[in-house]
């Protein structure tokens, strides 16, 4: 599919879910937030007619939290078999990675992004107001046991949270083959513990990367995406750099995505939405489904506005997968 602006879009993510078992405080408050009901997010066999008829290569299952959502091994199975045998990936916060690392690889999963803001375990239970960086850690270790790989890392730096970390993470690619990428806090919602003034900007990380070793560009073949990627001089693995908010990367967006309620969003800060949800159960033919993913795509804006402000609209980052 093509959108108005000559965008190849090819990729879709799907949010499985909107629970989650960490409270991340950039993400959500503390007692979070009411949970969908069961009939209210889309059935597996919802999903998967979705993901025929979008015919994109790649599927990345995100959340709030999608391995805590029951069946999710054989789902992740249905997409592999799927005519045009996408690459199936997956972003999680590697909680419940340890016990089905095996499993998720055996059903077709490619690889899988982690998401883990902090190396210290106190500092882990003040970010995401749980216990589990031990727990995180093993799951890393059973993913690169089993071939989830190339291993992604993602990470949101804070001003005054954790931002001291980003040589720390930056090392990890020293002697490992893994992608550490440092995501821009986007502050999209009023009541999350962090503020704006907390952004950590993408030319700060930059900055700090450098003072490891010279940065190098690494180049990227193909649809660019968000992430800038380099490589510190002589290390193995590479950094990312994704800025949703200080530098629009909307040129390359080539994506769309499925909220766990089932609507269809072209544009992560645009409220615009198609309900999917409604169509299906009213019974809409394969035909007219096509057509309204054609629809979505086409209604994808050039750019957003630029993230503060322009913001997701009543909606939550976990309800529309990040
Ligand atoms: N700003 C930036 N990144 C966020 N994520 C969740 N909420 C925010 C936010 N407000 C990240 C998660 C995860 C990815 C899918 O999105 O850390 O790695
Ligand atoms: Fe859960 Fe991810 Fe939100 Fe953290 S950022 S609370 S892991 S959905």
């Amino acid at each position: 599919m093509r959108d108005s602006f000559a965008r190849k879009i090819d990729y879709l993510r799907i949010s499985v879910t909107d629970r989650c078992n960490l409270r991340c405080r950039y993400c959500m408050p503390e007692e979070g937030v009411p949970a969908l009901r069961h009939r209210d997010i889309l059935s597996y066999e919802e999903l998967l007619r979705v993901a025929v008829d979008a015919g994109v290569c790649k599927i990345r299952i995100t959340g709030g939290e999608p391995l805590v959502r029951k069946g999710i091994v054989d789902f992740i199975a249905g997409l592999a078999r799927l005519p045009r045998a996408p690459e199936i990936t997956l972003t999680t916060n590697g909680l419940l990675l340890a016990e089905q690392a095996v499993s998720l690889k055996e059903a077709g999963l490619s690889r899988i992004n982690v998401s883990l803001d902090s190396l210290d375990a106190a500092r882990y239970r003040q970010v995401t107001r749980r216990d589990g960086l031990a727990q995180v850690l093993e799951g890393l270790e059973a993913a690169v046991a089993v071939g989830l790989t190339p291993l992604k890392i993602n990470m949101v730096p804070i001003l005054g949270v954790n931002e001291d970390e980003i040589a720390a993470f930056g090392r990890l690619t020293i002697e490992r083959p893994w992608q550490v990428r440092f995501i821009e806090f986007m502050p999209v919602s009023s009541d999350l513990d962090y503020s704006p003034g907390q952004l950590y900007p993408a030319a700060r990380i930059k900055a700090d990367l450098q003072q490891l070793a010279p940065l190098e560009k690494v180049p990227q073949k193909g649809i660019l995406g968000p992430a800038r990627i380099y490589r510190l001089q002589g290390a193995v693995g590479t950094l990312g750099i994704i800025s949703a908010v200080t530098e629009s990367f909307c040129r390359e967006c080539n994506r769309l995505r499925l909220t766990a309620d089932g609507q269809l969003r072209p544009c992560l800060l645009s409220q615009n939405e198609i309900d999917l949800r409604t169509l299906l159960r009213a019974g809409i033919d394969d035909k007219v489904l096509a057509k309204l993913l054609q629809t979505s795509v086409t209604a994808k804006p050039e750019r957003h506005c630029g993230g503060i402000g322009c913001g997701i609209g009543q909606r939550r980052m976990q309800e529309i997968g990040g």
